[in-house]
């Protein structure tokens, strides 16, 4: 996979753009340290109407929302809603609660939606732009460092159903991502090491070095060191932008980022979304591909146990709080979107940057795979 050029302006936010090259829906990237405060600047040359709704759950509202909002100068109409944190915002009933606050409000079909938050908000708040007045501007502001590699970019919103993850949603790309990596300065240490999770699969599906910069940076990156996590970001992003200028729908190769996810949604939708979170599930996830990789001798050995003693570096376990059962596991599995008649569809690794999709329909592999995360 060839990657894109980005941009790169010297400036004080040492900012570089990244384009999501979609033809008359491309957008930018723009990715920096402290660029936040030139969100407006970015916006006025996009939208005509000023109407924005800036939404964030409490921990980002408490540290940002003020801040952010004050960005804007009184030109401006800025309005700022809290929603729930975490996956019990990903609902219909959450969904239905902005939508009210939005015609309360009077937003109109030239308003933007910016989410100020993590993964969870950008797909919430995403896809409430994507369905209210028939689809509003979108502007996405990721703050956790798993939105800021992944879910921010490529257009997916959605919420969840009581029977599975992200059942729920559409294709709808933002006009702008603003990527501001100060954010991560705040982030705790577990959320930190769940967007870890998704850089690490960057690592593992994309041969750009990812993989072997982790390993030799694993000091500064465990103690977020600002210059690293720029550069690592920035690869992520252009994996990304590359993987869905060329598939945007995910027919072919952006099915490829869904590596140690078909598990990790298992395992999420088994602990009802409570106790275990999306990053930590991927990780797990990996593992049991991982696994399944080795059994089939898809993967040399010594690139496994190299993947393998990379995600021992995070310790990342099951919670003990709950007994998980394989069969009920795979059971979900099959629920998957992506299972296929009948048969799970995995992305599993052939080597370090290189992995392969996959239907499985030997089931005793998936269930002898769970042993990898103990089970
Ligand atoms: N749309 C996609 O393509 C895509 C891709 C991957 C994951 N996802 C979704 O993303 C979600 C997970 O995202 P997440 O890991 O960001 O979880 P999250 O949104 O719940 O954020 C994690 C926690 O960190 C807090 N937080 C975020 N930024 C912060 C900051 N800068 N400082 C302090 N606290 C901060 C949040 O309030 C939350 O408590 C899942 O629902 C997953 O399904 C979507």
């Amino acid at each position: 996979m060839k990657l894109i050029q980005g941009k790169t302006v010297i400036n004080k936010y040492r900012e570089h753009t990244v384009t999501v090259d979609l033809k008359d829906r491309s957008y930018d990237i723009q990715i920096g340290e402290g660029n936040i405060s030139r969100l407006p600047v970015y916006l006025e040359n996009l939208v005509t109407n000023r109407q924005v709704a800036i939404i964030a759950p409490p921990p980002v509202a408490d540290l940002y929302l003020d801040s952010v909002s004050a960005c804007f100068g009184n030109n401006w109409n800025v309005q700022k809603l809290i929603i729930a944190d975490g996956e019990t915002s990903k609902t219909q009933d959450a969904v239905s609660a902005v939508y009210t606050w939005l015609l309360e409000n009077h937003f109109e079909r030239g308003a933007t939606i910016i989410p100020l938050g993590g993964g969870v908000t950008g797909d919430m708040a995403g896809f409430v732009a994507a369905t209210y007045l028939r689809g509003i501007n979108l502007v996405h502001v990721p703050t956790s460092l798993l939105a800021q590699v992944d879910s921010s970019i490529g257009g997916k919103v959605g919420i969840n159903h009581p029977l599975g993850k992200n059942l729920i949603g559409a294709f709808y790309q933002p006009r702008l991502v603003l990527t501001d990596i100060n954010f991560l300065k705040t982030l705790n240490d577990d959320e930190y090491y769940c967007g870890l999770g998704e850089v690490i699969k960057y690592g593992i599906l994309s041969p750009a070095g990812i993989f072997e910069k982790l390993e030799n940076n694993l000091n500064e990156i465990k103690n977020k060191n600002i210059s690293v996590l720029s550069d690592i970001v920035h690869d992520c992003i252009q994996i990304k932008a590359e993987i869905v200028k060329n598939d945007e729908k995910e027919a072919g190769i952006r099915a490829f980022l869904n590596l140690g996810h078909t598990y990790a949604h298992a395992f999420e939708t088994d602990f009802k979304y409570a106790g275990l979170k999306h990053g930590q599930a991927v990780i797990l996830g990996i593992r049991c591909a991982v696994a399944v990789s080795r059994k089939l001798k898809l993967i040399p050995d010594s690139d496994a146990i190299r993947i393998e003693s990379l995600l021992d570096e995070f310790n990342i376990h099951l919670p003990r709080s709950k007994k998980s059962d394989r069969a009920e596991l795979l059971a979900i599995m099959k629920r998957d979107k992506k299972t296929r008649a009948g048969s799970i569809n995995l992305v599993l690794p052939r080597k370090i940057g290189e992995v392969t999709v996959m239907p499985v329909t030997d089931e005793s592999l998936i269930l002898e795979s769970f042993a990898a995360v103990g089970l």
